[in-house]
């Protein structure tokens, strides 16, 4: 997608330098910063510090980690210890450790003169694999926009949260590119957006990318999207997810859940978007998935810009108070309408996963 008209990737290889190319979002919207990514260490530090986030992006850039420590170390026991080291960066999108067993399973079954080539390949196959299975997301969530739309016949009000856009993929975006794929179609679109407390990845970068590609949106409080519900301004609700169990259980940012529970009291149609990367099918029961719990001066402090255009970051609680900041909840399957992949729409259930993907 772009930014100030420019096509991007939210991450790359750079072949005559050798490295790996991030786009920084700690400094997004602010400042739009390419970062070099030398190292294995050089992206776990990304992959914790958020300078790359969303489950997919989580995924490109661990296999990406995975080349960087091939061209640092042939030694299987450093390539092991990187992998054990990159799986634990995050511990809630399942996409981190698929695609860090998806890498060593493919360098298992190859002789040591071709593991950087071969690692490499992967990588790139699994960025290129996200592209295309979020561009089929969108044209099959798209179908469900144009249903709403052939009805209502006026602009179709989406309410998202946190960032599933091309920033949390490699491009395209999960939640996002139905909505894309609506605007090329010439459907009206409008986005409601989550603020996101407290990454504000709602604020920061979905409203960013959206104002990129001219999609009309509006930042609201992570507490608004009741009421624009009730006064029946919601048409639909798409959310991205982390963690989606087999039963059709949904790990997505911290609130997704209280947006279920509005949409289903109100009979808003709630969807959830998902490459089949995201797919738990081991976990059962949904109190068996790790959580993350980020340091609570996320939430005491809040960085923006100053009058001099300067970033700054200030407290805003009280210096006694303690503070607790969890980063994901989950979505029981009754709440979510359905599911939105790249091999169609199905039923939040065991059943309707298994219809698509076994
Ligand atoms: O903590 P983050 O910013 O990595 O969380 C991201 C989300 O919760 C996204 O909604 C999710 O990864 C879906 S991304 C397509």
């Amino acid at each position: 997608m772009k930014i100030e008209g420019k096509e991007y990737r939210t991450i790359w290889f750079d072949e005559k330098n050798q490295v790996v190319k991030i786009i920084d979002q700690t400094k997004l919207p602010h400042q739009f910063i390419i970062k070099d990514l030398k190292t294995v260490k050089d992206t776990i530090n990304a992959i914790k510090a958020m300078e790359v986030r969303g489950a997919p992006l989580i995924g490109g850039t661990a296999a990406y980690g995975i080349v960087l420590a091939v061209m640092e170390n042939y030694d299987l026991e450093f390539i092991k210890k990187s992998s054990e080291e990159l799986i634990k960066s995050r511990p809630t999108a399942i996409n981190l450790q698929w695609a860090v067993h998806r890498m060593n399973n493919k360098l298992s079954m190859v002789n040591s003169n071709d593991l950087l080539n071969i690692a490499l390949k992967e990588a790139k196959e699994i960025c290129d694999e996200d592209v295309k299975f979020c561009e089929n997301i969108g044209l099959n969530g798209l179908k469900i926009i144009e249903e709403i739309y052939n009805k209502k016949k006026d602009t179709i009000n989406i309410l998202t949260h946190c960032n599933a856009g091309w920033l949390a993929t490699i491009n395209w975006g999960t939640a996002t590119s139905p909505i894309y794929h609506a605007k090329k179609k010439g459907i009206p679109v409008h986005v409601w957006v989550d603020e996101t407390r407290p990454r504000n990845q709602g604020a920061n970068l979905t409203s960013y990318e959206l104002n990129e590609e001219q999609i009309p949106n509006t930042i609201i409080a992570d507490n608004t999207g009741g009421i624009l519900m009730q006064r029946g301004e919601v048409d639909m609700c798409i959310v991205g997810t982390d963690r989606t169990l087999s039963t059709g259980d949904v790990t997505n940012k911290i609130g997704t859940y209280l947006k279920a529970l509005a949409a289903h009291d109100n009979n808003i149609p709630f969807y959830v978007a998902l490459p089949s990367s995201t797919i738990d099918w081991d976990i059962k029961d949904f109190k068996e998935i790790p959580i993350e719990e980020r340091n609570s001066e996320e939430l005491s402090h809040i960085e923006g810009l100053d009058e001099n255009n300067n970033i700054k970051k200030v407290l805003i609680y009280p210096k006694k108070s303690k503070a607790m900041n969890l980063a994901f909840d989950v979505t029981p399957a009754n709440y979510v309408t359905g599911l939105i992949t790249e091999k169609g729409v199905c039923e939040a259930s065991e059943e309707g996963l298994t219809k698509l993907f076994k």
